[in-house]
């Protein structure tokens, strides 16, 4: 068993359970999202309910009750051109640009205009019980909610809420001690730091309802009509938001009952190695490093000098290096280095002789090695980077090495202190245990909650209150968000006179 599953009653109530008609859209062509949410689907369909999925990563095989329309040939939601590391680091390590960057790889009405399978979709007569989504940035696929008239289910792949997702389900969302994800702060922040975080807040709560969610709008009254329901208030509607997080390991942070925490949803049990990489593992006397930028950064991209200085620091050392180069050759590299465009990530974290990951800190990856139990150097480049990675150093399971600091001497002084130093994967192995140790798996919490929505048609009754008070009624996370919460047409109220 991955994680410890109890609850027998469980099982029993699976096999008498009714079967549901369930409908996917998430088509952001980015695997990180997607593997969120794919073990999911393919659960639901294993256990009797039929599945209907739109995604552009086609699984090509038949299985039951799983209908996958693929929307890859349509997808424009592709990060554009920037893909090397210096490029990212330079553009997005702003934390306010990061937060608006992550509305680069949003979606248009283009993309379900000229989408047969998502335009055809519009019109079905199909019925469904239960809608399920992306609520990372792109909350167009709403409509799909408004038109079928059913409840949904939202996840975001980030271990943290945006603000506009914590504000829709009025999740508190205090500035002064939950950290934004663009910041990389932890929850414990100085002064100076919780005047940075609330303005990262505000901004990206005004960011998205000024320009994101009123761009949604007008393709929601184009393609269902005038009277269609309006997406502000489709969006407080969302029965149940899942959170790809864990309190184990990032900043713990209050939760409404709404939203359910499911990190390590992604994790399958280990698979065996290719031959050539497991016997590189096993024969290896010292132990093995796992290095990985992640699916977006390539390696090959790092400029000459950082290259040189992994490359250098790993011809110092006694370990051997697994290394996922995107280019043919590497030049220069020693003979502990083996190279490939793609490894087995999940598989290769299992083995017990890998003895460091080196990491952009990418949260699935990240996931992967905390549950695992090995330490992690990690370079964050963008996004929640940074803020995992500070998640890991603040547990003792690794440390962080910043992107403008890489050079030889440092490089390799911080491998040996990570390699030779045991308390790293003592502590490691520590947060691992924790990790692991929960009433149920992610995956059976993710499929519990599904069913519930239906089972209580939507289950209003989770929701606070809040929920449905105007933006003059509520009192805020700390009167910070209440004139934000508005829609643009209504002015706060004038306190003055
Ligand atoms: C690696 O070691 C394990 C455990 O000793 C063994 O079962 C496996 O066959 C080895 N694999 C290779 C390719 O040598």
């Amino acid at each position: 068993m991955i994680f410890r599953v109890g609850a027998a009653f469980y099982l029993i109530n699976l096999i008498f359970a009714e079967a549901y008609n369930i409908l996917a859209v998430v088509p952001l062509s980015a695997k990180s999202h997607y593997a969120v949410v794919d073990p999911l689907l393919m659960r639901l369909a294993e256990l009797g309910h039929d599945v209907t999925v739109y995604d552009p990563f086609p699984k090509n095989k038949k299985i039951p009750r799983y209908t996958e329309h693929d929307t890859s040939h349509c997808s424009v939601s592709e990060i554009p051109v920037i893909l090397s590391i210096e490029n990212l680091f330079s553009l997005l390590r702003n934390m306010y640009l990061g937060i608006t960057g992550m509305f680069l790889y949003s979606v248009d009405e283009k993309m379900i205009m000229e989408c047969t399978p998502l335009y055809e979709l519009l019109n079905s007569t199909k019925k469904f019980d239960l809608f399920i989504t992306s609520s990372f940035n792109a909350d167009i696929f709403l409509i799909y909610a408004n038109k079928f008239k059913i409840p949904f289910i939202t996840y975001t792949s980030a271990n943290k809420l945006f603000p506009w997702l914590a504000d829709r389900m009025q999740n508190p969302q205090n500035p002064s001690y939950v950290p934004e994800l663009t910041t990389g702060f932890l929850s414990n922040m100085t002064f100076v730091e919780r005047v940075k975080n609330t303005s990262v807040y505000l901004f990206a709560l005004f960011y998205y309802n000024f320009f994101v969610l009123t761009k949604y709008e007008k393709v929601n009254k184009h393609l269902l009509g005038a009277s269609a329901k309006p997406l502000y208030d489709t969006i407080r509607n969302t029965s149940i938001l899942f959170l790809n997080s864990h309190n184990s390991f990032s900043s713990v942070v209050p939760l409404v009952p709404t939203v359910v925490e499911i990190g390590g949803i992604h994790i399958k049990s280990p698979a065996a190695l290719p031959k050539d990489i497991e016997k590189f593992i096993n024969e290896s006397k010292h132990g093995v490093i796992y290095f990985c930028m992640g699916s977006l950064l390539r390696g090959d991209t790092f400029p000459e000098e950082k290259r040189d200085a992994f490359l250098y620091a790993f011809s110092q050392i006694s370990q051997r290096v697994l290394w996922k180069w995107e280019g043919d050759l590497l030049p220069g590299k020693s003979d502990n280095v083996m190279i490939a465009k793609w490894m087995p990530q999940r598989d290769i974290l299992a083995h017990p002789n890998v003895k460091l990951f080196i990491s952009h800190g990418g949260l699935l990856g990240t996931t992967e090695a905390v549950y695992e139990g090995v330490p992690i150097l990690g370079i964050p480049i963008f996004g929640d980077q940074r803020t995992n990675v500070r998640a890991i150093e603040s547990n003792g399971a690794g440390e962080l090495l910043d992107y403008n600091d890489i050079t030889k001497e440092v490089v390799l002084e911080k491998i040996q202190r990570i390699i030779n130093d045991p308390k790293y994967r003592e502590n490691a192995k520590q947060l691992s245990d924790r990790y692991r140790d929960r009433p149920m798996s992610p995956l059976d919490t993710a499929v519990y909650w599904t069913e519930y929505v239906i089972r209580h048609k939507g289950a209003p009754h989770l929701k606070t209150a809040a929920v449905d008070l105007s933006c003059v009624e509520v009192d805020g996370n700390g009167g910070t968000s209440s004139i934000l919460q508005s829609y643009p047409s209504q002015p706060p109220e004038d306190q003055e006179s």
